[in-house]
């Protein structure tokens, strides 16, 4: 299985952003914030993401150690560049690949990558099957993502020690390289589950002495995951109708209690099927006028109809109804 090599562009406008050489260097850290407008990425990422506190607040960190590192840098203080290797770990669907996004529009708007897109890639991206197939496999990927953030998600699987000729090795040491020689060009960030995570770290102490930043990704509670759900259909124009955002804490409830729950991935899909089921029931009624109210509402049956609802109900119950 391998994720598709995608990029994605910087923000729109960024490049007005970056602000032309001013007169006057900044020597506070507001000059420095409004020069970047860095601080629009981070408000939206406080208002667009629910819950994560933990990652706001060391993201908020981060770019507070980037601001400052400016201002140095304008009275000549600095004496290198910062290292922004990070490592984001945590389950599947807790919005790593989504903060890696925002963390490169808040990389490029303070100057520490060139143009600010995410090149994101897996084991199967990196490492080729035959001799001599790794090394201008990581190095294509690798000048894809020069000026950017290199993503590389369930990063453990470049490492097999159960395999001594593996390849993925050799895409690690010329990603460890890079990530020395070319810091200032490139930021990369590895993902994953975290316990995987810390065995690759120990079993590979260069690229762990060369992660300057770990986040932990915690699991959403059932509460965030409702706002998540509305945030979805939000942006795609639906909402819950009269009694159904009940029904899908019911379906939230029953799904967490399941094997595979993939937090906001999971929430995605049941509101996709939901979508589905929706789009069925309106379907069959041929001859009715739908108003904007039907063609946005989610309702009650469009959860029920999930498998999760099917579970026979216990037989004490099932005497009394
Ligand atoms: N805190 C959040 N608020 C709103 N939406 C979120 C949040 N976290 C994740 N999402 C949404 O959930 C989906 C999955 O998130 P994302 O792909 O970033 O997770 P991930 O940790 O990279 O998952 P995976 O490990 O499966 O790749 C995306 O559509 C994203 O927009
Ligand atoms: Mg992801």
């Amino acid at each position: 299985m391998s994720a598709p090599l995608y990029t994605i562009p910087g923000v729109p406008g960024a490049a007005a952003a970056t602000p032309a050489p001013a007169d006057e260097p900044a020597r506070t850290v507001a000059e420095v914030l409004a020069q970047s407008q860095v601080e629009a990425v981070m408000d939206e990422l406080d208002t667009d993401l629910v819950g994560l506190a933990p990652v706001k607040s060391r993201i908020r960190d981060i770019a507070a150690l980037l601001v400052i590192d400016k201002l140095r840098l304008n009275l000549n203080l600095a004496a290198q560049t910062p290292s922004l290797h990070m490592s984001f770990t945590g389950n599947p669907g807790t919005g790593k690949t989504t903060v890696a996004l925002r963390m490169a529009q808040i990389l490029h708007r303070l100057g520490y990558v060139r143009k600010g897109h995410v090149v994101s890639v897996t084991r199967d991206d990196l490492v080729g099957q035959y001799i001599g197939h790794t090394a201008p496999k990581t190095k294509e990927v690798l000048k894809k993502a020069m000026g950017g953030v290199l993503f590389v998600d369930e990063a453990y699987y470049l490492y097999r020690p159960e395999n001594e000729r593996d390849y993925g090795q050799e895409a690690i040491e010329i990603l460890l390289q890079i990530m020395e020689n070319q810091r200032d060009d490139l930021v990369v960030i590895v993902a994953g589950y975290k316990d995987r995570m810390d065995t690759f770290f120990k079993s590979n102490p260069g690229l762990s002495s060369r992660i300057a930043h770990h986040l932990d990704f915690p699991d959403y509670s059932q509460g965030e995951l409702l706002q998540i759900a509305d945030r979805m259909l939000a942006t795609m124009n639906y909402h819950f109708g009269a009694g159904t955002r009940e029904v899908f804490a019911d379906y939230l409830a029953l799904r967490l209690a399941q094997p595979h729950f993939a937090n906001a991935r999971s929430v995605r899909n049941a509101l996709d099927r939901s979508r589905l089921r929706q789009a069925s029931r309106l379907f069959a009624e041929r001859e009715r006028e739908l108003t904007r109210d039907d063609l946005t509402a989610l309702m009650p049956a469009d959860i029920r109809g999930s498998r999760l609802f099917d579970t026979p109900t216990p037989p004490a119950t099932q005497a009394t109804t």
